[in-house]
């Protein structure tokens, strides 16, 4: 009797599927490389304002929480009330995110990643470069779950947190040869 639950035991953990830090992920090595490369692309997505590609980051039943940021953040709950945010804040402006320090903190479940990362973004509206309410930095980090369907990784829920004591003003000075671009 004992003997055969032994023997189921280890066939049951036998079929289970390594599922850890490093395990295989979709068309990336390992679930490091591919929360990496998600967080990254969503960087990209985002300042590239390409909204119809949002799915492929994020997930359907997405909740994003940046309250912590006052009149720079907001709550999202799912894809498409995130799009009007996202959409409502980019107008007439360029953003750049820089994603960094991503770290995998925890396999919390089969494909369930607990994953944070630092973010520092820039958000420059063309027609109002001194407004600190309309163009500034802002440091946050995101402490994210993130959810696998087939083999990518799509943010699931989101809590941003300031780092920084304030958003920063940047500084153009005078004379800058390239905002004559503008
Ligand atoms: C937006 O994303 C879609 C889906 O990934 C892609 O086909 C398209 O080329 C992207 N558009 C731009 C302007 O990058």
């Amino acid at each position: 009797m004992h003997f055969l639950l032994i023997l189921l035991i280890t066939a049951t953990l036998a079929l289970a599927t390594p599922d850890n830090h490093n395990g295989h992920c979709g068309t990336y090595a390992s679930n490091i490389e591919g929360l990496t490369q998600a967080g990254y692309k969503t960087g990209w997505i985002l300042d590239g304002k390409n909204w119809t590609a949002l799915p492929e980051v994020f997930a359907q039943d997405l909740y994003y929480d940046s309250s912590e940021l006052g009149d720079y953040g907001g709550v999202s709950h799912g894809i498409d009330e995130a799009r009007k945010a996202l959409q409502a804040a980019s107008q007439d402006t360029r953003t750049e995110r820089m994603v960094t320090n991503l770290w995998l903190k925890e396999m919390v479940g089969p494909g369930k990643a607990r994953v944070l990362t630092q973010i520092t973004l820039s958000h420059w509206h063309d027609k109002a470069l001194e407004d600190i309410k309309k163009t500034y930095r802002i440091y946050y980090m995101c402490d994210d779950i993130w959810i696998r369907e087939g083999g990518e990784w799509k943010m699931w829920k989101s809590y941003v947190h300031n780092m920084g004591p304030g958003v920063e003003a940047p500084y153009f000075g005078k004379g800058n040869p390239l905002l004559q671009q503008y």
